[in-house]
């Protein structure tokens, strides 16, 4: 299946399954925002449940908060996002279409790696990175030229200058419309955990070097919105501060940036899809910063960041609010402003990322030689929707009051769907399509021996095993 079509397909599964549907569709949507549907919000909060449980449950030292979302605007001035957060972005004079500067590139050096010239678009790709990092736009735009690369819309390379343009969205705060009230949505989580630094260190009397871990919204007003919820104008982030003594911070970015490969890997996706880009060009506050990233089916595309942000944040905010913001080391008698390791994982591009690599359409070869077939998403277990289908053969002969009777048992552990309707075969197929790691299937012989049969989505294998071993297989499978 060809790229476009492997994302169109599952983005039209992801409708169909109630995962992900375009925001007020019945208004014929709104570019690059998105509802999850019934499964999509289960998914969505399993990796989330699993990302806060990785950080403040398996972590001592980390914990978390719950910052708002509007913020005092000198917030946005201190951490330089109101003078620095844009992107360079170039107009076709023609088509009046807007392009980000790098997308453009990358997407032109795409398809020269359609046409096999690989060293070539390399080459194109690294210039353009060197250009971008020490800002010599003119000289971008010159190559842009030199390459005749186009507008998709118009065709032609009449280009306007390459200018920043900033992406965070504004408000107003109460009914003046006056300029002294704008307040911004926040374009990252992370400063929500600066401000709040010294109330959570003294209030759950922390040493550094430790952490604080927030899940949010954030919001950016991305110009070049594609890919889905790759690239999304409201979304959200997983994102962890951790503080450390200055001089330490070389060796905490190696930590964080190996143990968060570690949980991307624990969720049993494979190695091979995945790789770390060093940064060229660093963002405003960052001293050394890689990304983590996937093989999408649309090319390797950065899914986290781990940023060594030295201690900008913490003193640009006691600079502009004159408040210190200090920390007293016991253990050397010292004190200083902490430098910060940042972890900053995008929730919703995690669920492309699970939802895209389980996605599968599979032929199965049947034993009298006829073939079937089938999609199915092979989530990891901890993070499917449901867990157990539970599923009475038919729809009397005592079945279903057996079915409810093990749906009572493992509810409060772990989450059920109970079906009765129409054919064993098509009950598989379904929750095959969202993802049920286990099916149930209760028959007659049950009533007479308290057996099941148990099916596994992936290997599609049925065995007879002891409804009074039922649960806890499911339970150690998500526990893995
Ligand atoms: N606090 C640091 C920070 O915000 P970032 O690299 O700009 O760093 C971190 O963003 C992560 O947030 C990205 O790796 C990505 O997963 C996610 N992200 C950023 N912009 C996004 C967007 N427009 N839509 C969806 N996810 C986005």
């Amino acid at each position: 299946m060809s790229t476009e079509n492997n994302l169109q397909a599952i983005i039209a599964h992801a409708k169909e399954y109630g995962f992900v549907f375009q925001s007020s569709e019945i208004y014929d949507g709104l570019s690059a925002v998105y509802d999850y549907g019934p499964y999509g919000s289960e998914l969505k909060k399993n990796i989330k449940d699993y990302w806060w449980k990785s950080m403040t449950q398996m972590h001592e030292n980390i914990v978390g908060i719950d910052a708002a979302i509007f913020m005092h605007p000198t917030t946005w001035k201190a951490s330089g996002h109101v003078d620095n957060f844009s992107d360079p972005m170039i107009d076709n004079k023609d088509s009046k279409k807007r392009y980000r500067v790098d997308h453009l590139v990358e997407g032109f050096a795409d398809q020269l790696k359609e046409k096999g010239e690989h060293d070539k678009a390399n080459g194109l790709v690294a210039s353009m990175e060197k250009m971008l990092a020490e800002d010599a736009f003119a000289d971008l735009k010159k190559m842009i030229e030199e390459h005749k690369i186009s507008c998709a819309v118009s065709g032609t390379c009449n280009w306007t200058d390459i200018r920043q343009f900033n992406l965070m969205f504004d408000t107003k705060l109460g009914s003046v419309t006056d300029d002294a009230d704008t307040i911004y949505l926040r374009p990252e989580t992370a400063q929500g955990i600066f401000v709040n630094f010294l109330n959570v260190q003294k209030s759950a009397r922390m040493k550094v070097p430790f952490g604080i871990a927030q899940i949010g919204k954030a919001f950016r007003n991305e110009i070049v919105a594609r890919q889905f919820i790759f690239r999304m104008r409201e979304f959200e982030q997983m994102e962890m501060q951790f503080f450390v003594r200055p001089g330490t911070e070389g060796e905490w970015y190696k930590y964080w940036k190996d143990e968060r490969m570690k949980w991307h890997l624990s969720l049993g996706l494979p190695q091979e899809k995945y790789r770390y880009h060093d940064h060229v060009k660093l963002a405003h506050y960052a001293k050394e910063a890689c990304d983590i990233e996937f093989e999408f089916s649309f090319g390797f595309k950065e899914v986290e960041g781990i940023h060594s942000r030295s201690d900008f944040d913490l003193k640009q905010h006691q600079e502009y609010s004159k408040k210190k913001q200090q920390y007293f080391d016991a253990e050397i008698n010292q004190n200083y402003i902490p430098y910060v390791i940042e972890t900053s994982i995008g929730l919703d591009r995690m669920f492309l990322l699970v939802l895209s690599h389980a996605y599968q359409e599979e032929t199965i070869h049947k034993e009298d030689g006829t073939t079937d077939s089938r999609t199915v998403l092979k989530i990891p277990a901890k993070l499917a929707p449901n867990k157990l289908a539970i599923l009475p053969l038919t729809k009397k002969d005592g079945l279903p009051e057996i079915a409810k009777e093990i749906m009572n048992d493992c509810k409060q552990d772990f989450k059920c769907y109970y079906e009765e309707k129409d054919s064993i075969g098509k009950r598989y197929r379904r929750q095959d399509a969202i993802g049920t790691p286990f099916c149930v299937t209760i028959d007659h012989q049950t009533k007479e021996d308290n057996t099941v049969t148990i099916r596994h989505r992936d290997s599609m294998v049925q065995e007879r095993i002891a409804i009074a071993d039922l649960k806890n297989l499911v339970i150690n499978s998500i526990n893995q």
